[in-house]
């Protein structure tokens, strides 16, 4: 068996259900595995569509599709976890896919998208069958729909025999996303489910799609810590932020928040109204931190990594105020837990996880520890994930079809 980009199988589990439901329902071995992981955020939110800075990592939970090509540029894929099935034609181009439309939901939209901003895009495509499964959590805010859209990805462009560019592939997967699915949002989530390296974080410059990869010290370990709280109006509330994003950028005569540095801001912040000025101080103090916590973890300071966590985590509360009564909580128990170095809300927000860092040796323990408190004073149960940084999408060839 070999691995295109030598990433291990960090989920044993999913591979070897895909496989074993592809030999069950075609009677055969696949001829390729693809897939692609979910994420979480070091630190750096609400700054990717101000063309700021973000610092997420690629987790060992991700979307795997079991493949064999086909002949007849039919497409045709069931998932494992929604007993959902995808048919599509490629032969008609994009507008075979019938008419884009902002809020269609459901898996299979999301395989559908893609197939439609390939061929927009100019690809050929072939066709392929399969079966897809997952292990990223739904819902929780640690991009299950962006490792769907770029395991698909992997998918197509291994059997069309296109080249694997984790840059442009998440720019399609993104504008699959904002035009087909309707969802809009930045490049993030794509971009690292792309282009991940196993060990380290990635410093993304969202101007250039530049990233540098930062390797996580041997001694840290990242816990996701779920709240188990829903994102309801999340969209809503996260358009209603970019739009009041643009709004300040437009008040200090730039294209982007990106382009504002803090000294411009504190001159000139008293002309913004007050709800454009907090969500500016946010978007620029937050891109210094991103900057910043690249830069201690690269000299392997884990402990100013963890000062700037909680220093994001208020930013996000008080200033663009996305976060929620869960998830403050959260920060607080983990914050109090002797484990603990750095903890804030991770991703669009209104509900979703925390990660925490922690020490290699206390991450088991503060995980435990920190859930049966937030059950006991919030009566919910949450679920903590000791992340390994993984690499990004990856197509294993299985044997030659
Ligand atoms: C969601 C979006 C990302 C990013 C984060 C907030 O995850 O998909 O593009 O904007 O919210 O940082």
């Amino acid at each position: 068996m070999t691995s295109e980009n030598g990433t291990a199988s960090a989920s044993p589990g999913v591979r070897a259900r895909v496989i074993a439901e592809f030999a069950r329902r075609f009677g055969a071995s696949p001829t390729a595995i693809a897939r692609a992981p979910g994420r979480v955020n070091l630190i750096g939110d609400h700054t990717d569509y101000n063309e700021g800075f973000v610092l997420p990592l690629a987790i060992d939970r991700a979307v795997w599709v079991a493949l064999r090509p086909r002949t007849d540029r039919r497409v045709s894929a069931r998932s494992l976890d929604f007993a959902e099935q995808v048919e599509l034609d490629l032969s008609g181009g994009p507008s075979a896919f019938g008419e884009r439309a902002s809020g269609r939901s459901g898996w299979a939209e999301y395989v559908r998208g893609i197939a439609w901003a390939l061929s927009a895009a100019g690809c050929h495509l072939d066709g392929w069958e399969g079966i897809v499964g997952s292990d990223v959590p739904i819902g929780a805010g640690l991009s299950s729909s962006a490792a769907l859209e770029l395991a698909v990805a992997r998918a197509f462009t291994g059997v069309s025999h296109l080249p694997w560019d984790p840059v442009a592939m998440a720019r399609l997967a993104q504008r699959a996303e904002n035009e087909w699915v309707g969802v809009n949002c930045g490049i993030m989530d794509q971009l690292i489910s792309a282009g991940g390296v196993a060990g380290h974080a990635l410093l993304i410059d969202c101007r250039s799609l530049g990233t540098r990869p930062v390797p996580i010290p041997a001694e840290a370990s990242v816990v996701v810590l779920d709240t188990a709280t829903q994102r309801g109006l999340v969209d809503s509330a996260y358009n209603e932020r970019r739009a009041q994003c643009e709004r300040a950028a437009r008040g200090f005569g730039v294209s982007a928040l990106r382009d504002v540095d803090l000294d411009t801001f504190e001159a000139r912040a008293g002309a913004l109204d007050p709800v454009a000025r907090r969500r500016a101080r946010h978007v620029i103090t937050e891109n210094a931190r991103t900057r910043a916590a690249a830069a201690a973890l690269e000299r392997g300071d884990v402990r100013e990594v963890g000062r700037l966590m909680y220093e994001s985590h208020a930013s996000l509360r008080d200033d663009f105020e996305v976060s929620s009564a869960e998830l403050d909580r959260m920060v607080a128990i983990a914050g109090a837990h002797e484990g603990c170095v750095g903890a804030r809300m991770t991703g669009a927000g209104f509900g979703g996880c925390v990660v925490a860092l922690a020490g290699r040796a206390a991450a088991p323990a503060l995980a435990r520890d920190v859930m049966a408190r937030y059950e006991r004073e919030t009566g919910r149960r949450g679920a903590a994930y000791l992340c390994a940084a993984s690499a990004g999408a990856s197509l294993e060839i299985v044997r030659s079809s």
